[in-house]
């Protein structure tokens, strides 16, 4: 059942390429325009939506703030990510017009459950990003987006969080489509640009024999930092996210424009941090500024892993380790960004001799507030 590997994890990264074909699959019509026929709610009602909020935990949430910068700037819509324990308990500004989009893969967190039944008494539109069928979560939902990533055993979440990126960005795509604004028609070619990206994966998946080593000399670190910008943001997140869950070492993800702001006090000689780069072609010049980033921790001593696209060559001088990508569109490369610091975190885990289906006090799924 586990396909050959040595643990459920191991066989769900290699899953992805299938997870994120199989939630792009059905999408679209012959005309190549997008077809949600599943949503069940009017096109009429979701012309009026003025405000997403989405509502998720842990790897959820950081799929939704990923689908955040993805969704706004596709159906020019306010997008919120709140965490859904503390959307609950606050104020939130909510009503007739607001969508509220749950992201959960077990459709049973307690938190998210919370957080949608409260949107409904608000009188909110409720979508559910799911991947689990018949579960509670899509039940108590307006409407439901499946991801169809497949059954997630290991506790640690890795193929569901590509599918969720997968799904909330077809579900932007959508209301892009829907709302006829400027990247109506540049939806169909996202939608071409996201039917690459397993491919992409797949072959990634074929050039991690150096990140396997640089776990297994890595075991006796007692912090890794991350950076990102911009969608890497939420990928340096999850990245310190599998770290602390899979090798119980101290990590944390920062938005690399925030390291003068603070954090860069943390970096002295050998600290490690994995820096996502941008693509070259990323808008306002933010590849640039994230390489500047990696030269200035570099300067203080940081040992430097960067994960960067193939051909940007402006990342070789400052890099102690350089991870290649795939080229692809800068909205999109979180999905290819991710998957060398989950193999990071399993082999770290790994050489550690810890389990890793199984960390410790965790739960594969939270049913509890
Ligand atoms: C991280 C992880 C958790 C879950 C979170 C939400 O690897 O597994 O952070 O992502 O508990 O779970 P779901 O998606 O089932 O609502």
């Amino acid at each position: 059942e586990k396909g050959g590997y040595d643990t459920f994890m191991e066989k769900e990264i290699h899953d992805q390429p299938q997870a994120v074909a199989d939630t792009l699959l059905g999408r679209t019509d012959e005309s190549g325009a997008l077809v949600l026929d599943e949503l069940r709610i009017s096109e009429e009602q979701l012309r009026a939506v003025d405000k997403i909020i989405v509502v998720a935990c842990g790897t959820a949430a950081y799929a939704g703030m990923v689908a955040k910068y993805a969704i706004e700037h596709w159906a020019r819509l306010p997008v919120e990510v709140a965490l859904a324990h503390e959307f609950r308990y606050a104020d939130p500004v909510v009503d007739e017009r607001t969508l509220v989009v749950s992201i959960s893969q077990s459709g049973e967190t307690m938190d998210t459950l919370m957080a949608v039944k409260h949107a409904n008494e608000m009188g909110a539109l409720t979508v559910s990003i799911c991947n689990t069928h018949g579960s509670t979560i899509p039940r108590e939902s307006d409407a439901v987006l499946y991801t169809h990533a497949g059954p997630e055993i290991a506790v640690a979440s890795t193929k569901a969080f590509l599918a969720q990126i997968t799904a909330a960005y077809i579900l932007g795509l959508y209301l892009a489509q829907l709302r006829g604004g400027s990247y109506a028609e540049g939806a169909q070619a996202v939608m071409r640009d996201l039917h690459e990206i397993p491919g992409k994966i797949e072959e990634l998946l074929t050039r991690m024999d150096r990140v396997v080593e640089m776990a297994n000399f890595m075991a006796d670190t007692r912090s890794v930092l991350f950076l990102g910008r911009n969608v890497g943001f939420p990928v340096a997140m999850e990245g310190a996210l599998k770290l602390k869950e899979l090798a119980y070492i101290h990590a944390e993800g920062f938005a690399a424009g925030e390291l003068k702001h603070g954090p860069i006090a943390l970096i002295d000689a050998g600290q490690p941090v994995f820096v996502i780069v941008p693509a070259p072609d990323t808008p306002h010049e933010l590849h640039k500024k994230v390489v500047s980033n990696i030269q200035e921790i570099r300067a203080r001593g940081a040992r430097t892993l960067v994960i960067a696209h193939d051909g940007d060559e402006d990342v070789v001088p400052f890099a102690s380790e350089v991870i290649r990508i795939p080229q692809c569109p800068p909205l999109l490369a979180p999905l290819l960004a991710v998957v060398p610091l989950q193999v990071f975190a399993l082999h770290l885990s790994t050489a550690k001799g810890l389990d890793v289906d199984q960390p410790r006090n965790l739960a594969k799924s939270v049913t509890v507030e």
